[in-house]
C-alpha cells in the first residue's frame, strides 16, 4: 500500500534530525587522472567496451573536482544539512598500498572544510566500489590481502579527516561489490564466478571489520562509525513452504551474509548449507568473525524497493526487480532455484517498483535486529526522465511524491519506536549510473551533459523545504 499522498496531519521530524544528500566519488568527481590518481576498477571496466551503456565512463563525470565549491554552495542554499560522499582509494594510495598522496587528501580535506564552514555535516564512505586496480590484479576482494589493504586505507584517512568529520561508513553496499562484481558481472570488475564472490564476501566483512577497529585506533571517541547496507526486503510469493524457503535462502544471500557476521558474530547455518556445493567457507580464519563483530555506534540503510520471489518451478516468473543491470550470470550464488518477479505497482525509470511499505519494515526489522543501534537511511531516491522546460525549469512531481511517500514511511517508523536519525537523499545530482552511463537521472539537481550546469529540479527545493522547516510540504498534482 503506498503511503498517503497528502496525509491530513503535516509529517513533522524531531528538530536534530539530519537531512542530506548522497553522491559517491566515481560518479561525480571525474579528473581521473589529475593529482597522481590511478585507474580504479571502474576507471577499467567503464573503458572495456559492451560493460555501459553507450561506453560511457566516470573521465570527467559531472566535475565535482573542480566544482565542488559551488556544489557545496548549491546544497547551502537548498537548505540541506548533512552530505554523504565517499573517497576515491586511488586518488588517496595510487597502488592500493604504502604512503598517501597528500593532494588527494587535500582535496577532501578542502571539500570537507567547505561543508563545514556551510553547516553542513560531512558523512564519508571509504569504499564506494571503486577498488585500486592494481589490488584487482593482485587478485581483489575474494583475495584476503584485500582487506588489509582497506584497513590501512582506512586508517590513512581516519588520521587525515577524523579531527573534522564525525560520521564514517565504512563499506557501502558490500552485497554490490561481492555479487554484482563477482558473480553477475555486470559492476566492475565484472567477473563471473559465484564461488569467488561468497569468498569476496567474506573479504569484504573483514575488511569492514578490521577498518572499524583501525579507525577508531586513530579517530577522536566522539566519531561515529558504521557501514551502508542494502538490505533487501525480501517477500515470499505466496505462504507456500516452498516460496518461503526461497525466500529465506535470498534473506541469506542479501542480509545474512553481511549482517550475520557483522551484528551478530556468525554466518547464519542456513547460508553455509545453502551454498556447500560451491565453496566450504575454509577461508574464514579463526578469530576472523571476532574481528568482523565490532561494535557499531550507527547502521546505514540504502532502500529502493523490495524483492519478490518464489521457488523456481513457479511459472509467473518476471524480470528480476533488483538488478542493476542485465547478465546472463545470477548474482545469487546457489540460487537457481528462486524466481524473482516483479513486484505490482507504479515503477521508477529504473524499472524498480515503488513501495515506501518496503522502507518502513526494513527500518523495523533492524530495529529488532540490532536494538539501540541508530539508523540512518544512507540512499533512496528515484530516477526519472527528467527534462528541462522551455524556461528552462526542470519538474519533477514523480520525485517529490516518491521522496514524500518515503519519508512519511521514514516518519511512521520513528513513531513505531525506531530510531532514525537521518536521511540522504540519493542523489544530490544526476550523475554516472554505472552500468547504466549517464542515462538514469538520480539527481534531485539537473545536470546538463553538455554544459555541466547544475539546475535545481523541483524536488531539490521541496526538499530543501522540508529540510528548513523539519515538516513535508504538500505534494504537487503529478
Ligand atoms: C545504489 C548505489 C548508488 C546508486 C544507487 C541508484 O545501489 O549505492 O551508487 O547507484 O544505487
Amino acid at each position: 500500500m503506498p503511503e498517503p499522498a497528502t496525509p491530513a496531519t503535516p509529517v513533522t521530524f524531531p528538530p536534530a534530525f539530519l537531512w542530506g544528500a548522497a553522491t559517491s566519488a566515481y560518479q561525480i568527481e571525474g579528473a581521473v587522472r589529475e593529482g597522481g590518481r590511478t585507474p580504479s576498477i571502474w576507471d577499467t571496466f567503464s573503458h572495456t567496451p559492451g560493460k555501459t551503456a553507450g561506453g560511457e565512463h566516470g573521465d570527467i563525470a559531472v566535475d565535482h573536482y573542480h566544482r565542488y565549491r559551488d556544489d557545496v554552495a548549491m546544497m547551502a542554499d537548498l537548505g540541506l544539512n548533512a552530505y554523504r560522499f565517499s573517497i576515491s582509494w586511488s586518488r588517496v594510495q595510487p597502488t592500493g598500498r604504502g604512503p598517501a598522496v597528500q593532494v588527494g587528501l587535500d582535496f577532501y580535506r578542502r571539500l570537507v572544510d567547505e561543508l563545514l564552514d556551510k553547516g553542513i555535516k560531512p558523512a564519508v564512505t571509504l569504499y564506494h566500489w571503486d577498488l585500486p586496480q592494481e589490488l584487482e590484479d593482485a587478485g581483489g576482494w575474494p583475495e584476503r590481502d584485500t582487506a588489509y589493504r582497506f584497513a590501512e586505507y582506512a586508517q590513512i584517512v581516519g588520521e587525515a579527516l577524523g579531527d573534522r568529520v564525525e560520521q564514517w561508513i565504512t563499506l557501502n553496499e558490500p552485497w554490490c561489490s561481492a555479487f554484482l562484481g563477482y558473480a553477475s558481472g555486470v559492476h566492475a570488475p565484472g567477473r563471473t564466478d559465484p564461488a569467488a564472490s561468497l569468498k569476496a564476501a567474506h573479504h569484504l566483512n573483514l575488511a569492514h571489520g578490521l577498518s572499524a577497529s583501525a579507525l577508531r585506533s586513530v579517530m577522536p571517541a566522539r566519531n561515529s562509525i558504521a557501514l551502508s547496507l542494502n538490505s533487501s526486503v525480501v517477500r515470499p510469493l505466496t505462504q507456500d513452504p516452498a516460496d518461503l524457503a526461497a525466500a529465506r535462502k535470498i534473506d541469506d544471500l542479501a542480509n545474512g551474509v553481511f549482517h550475520g557476521p557483522i551484528l551478530h558474530g556468525a554466518y547464519p547455518d542456513s547460508l553455509f548449507a545453502a551454498t556447500e556445493l560451491l565453496t566450504d567457507w575454509s577461508y574464514v580464519q579463526d578469530g576472523d568473525l571476532r574481528a568482523i563483530n565490532q561494535p557499531l555506534d550507527a547502521l546505514g540503510l540504502n532502500y529502493y524497493t523490495p524483492a519478490l520471489v518464489s521457488a523456481a518451478d513457479n511459472d509467473l516468473a518476471g524480470p528480476r526487480a533488483d538488478g542493476h543491470g542485465a547478465s546472463d550470470f545470477s548474482p545469487w550464488p546457489a540460487a537457481d532455484d528462486v524466481t524473482f518477479h516483479q513486484t505490482p505497482g507504479e515503477r521508477t525509470e529504473m524499472g524498480w517498483t515503488i513501495d515506501p511499505t518496503g522502507l518502513h519494515d526494513l527500518i523495523m526489522r533492524y530495529t529488532r535486529e540490532a536494538p539501540g543501534l541508530p539508523l540512518y537511511i544512507t540512499e533512496n531516491g528515484a530516477a526519472y526522465d527528467d527534462k528541462p522546460d522551455p524556461d528552462g525549469k526542470v519538474h519533477d512531481p514523480e520525485r517529490i511524491s516518491y521522496l514524500h511517500g518515503h519519508l512519511a514511511a521514514v516518519r511512521r517508523a520513528v513513531s513505531d519506536g525506531a530510531d532514525v536519525r537521518g536521511y540522504y537523499l540519493w542523489s544530490l545530482m544526476d550523475n554516472f549510473e554505472w552500468a547504466y552511463g549517464y542515462e538514469k537521472r538520480f539527481g534531485a539537481v539537473y545536470v546538463d551533459y553538455s554544459t555541466l550546469a547544475r539546475t535545481p529540479k523541483s524536488s531539490a527545493l521541496w526538499y530543501g523545504q522540508a529540510a528548513r522547516t523539519g515538516t513535508l510540504p504538500p505534494v504537487p498534482e503529478v
